[in-house]
């Protein structure tokens, strides 16, 4: 029987969809379904123009507010780019970094990752730091060494102490969007993994504390059994969270008993 005592993390995040209305209501939706004995960790992450009206609607719940990404520089010119302060004052709390689509598509580095890193936790941001192999990584047997160059990288410089309260969000590249999921082994195998390298980087306490979420083709007919596995904290989802009715599912997952 694991002695942790992590706290499970559901997150949604919403890309580039939706306009201000849409995410009001679908943000409405989901906190009107909400069990109001649920423990766990609800984060919405929808695209920066549409936090202030999801904060507007999450307003007296619980649910927590993130932006999908967050500049590592305060003010200035910087065009296009979104600050720490810019994000906290939209309501967030928490701001995703480093996911496979900012690594791939706008071409961030590691480098640029631990900036932002360092940056929310400055402001007093959590990051969610995503993390992943591509298929062709996977499949050349190269995924440990990603998994361990992003965490290296991410988190260089930064004390625990700094970090303490950082999410990490194991998402493998070839699982999103793909509706091809990792299976629940191979999801457990990565996240035992990360947990071992956090646990050189920043000690055994720490790593047993963090919260390593799965992302990747997260669905209402799968989650109960990527929750079930003992390094698996939680899920970060995308398609599926756009569906008030799904993702409520998804959030109330059936746990197993004990993790
Ligand atoms: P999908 O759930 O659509 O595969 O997306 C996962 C993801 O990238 C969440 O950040």
């Amino acid at each position: 029987m694991a002695s942790h005592n992590r706290i499970p993390m559901i997150a949604g995040n919403w890309k580039m969809h939706l306009v201000s209305k849409e995410a009001a209501d679908l943000a409405a939706a989901i906190k009107k379904g909400l069990d109001p004995a649920l423990k766990h960790e609800v984060l919405l992450a929808p695209t920066f123009t549409n936090l202030h009206a999801v904060h507007a609607a999450l307003a007296g719940s619980r649910v927590i507010l993130s932006s999908q990404d967050v500049a590592w520089e305060e003010k200035g010119a910087f065009t296009g780019a979104v600050s720490p302060s810019q994000v906290k004052d939209a309501g967030c709390t928490h701001a995703i970094i480093g996911h496979s689509e900012r690594r791939k598509i706008f071409l961030e580095t590691d480098a640029v990752v631990n900036l932002k890193v360092k940056a929310a936790i400055k402001n007093g941001i959590v990051p969610v730091l995503c993390i992943g192999e591509t298929l062709e990584e996977r499949e050349s047997g190269r995924t440990f060494k990603v998994l361990e160059t992003q965490l290296n990288g991410a988190f260089a410089g930064i004390t625990a102490a700094e970090a303490s309260k950082a999410v990490i969000a194991y998402e493998p590249v070839w699982a999103i969007g793909t509706g091809k999921t990792a299976t629940p082994a191979q999801a457990q195998e990565a996240h035992l993994f990360v947990r071992g390298q956090m646990e050189k980087i920043y000690g055994k306490a720490w790593a047993e504390a963090v919260r390593v979420l799965y992302g990747g083709s997260v669905k209402a007919e799968n989650v109960d059994e990527l929750m079930a596995q003992p390094d698996i904290d939680g899920a970060l989802v995308g398609g599926e969270s756009l569906k008030a009715d799904k993702f409520l599912r998804v959030i109330h997952y059936q746990a197993a008993p004990v993790k």
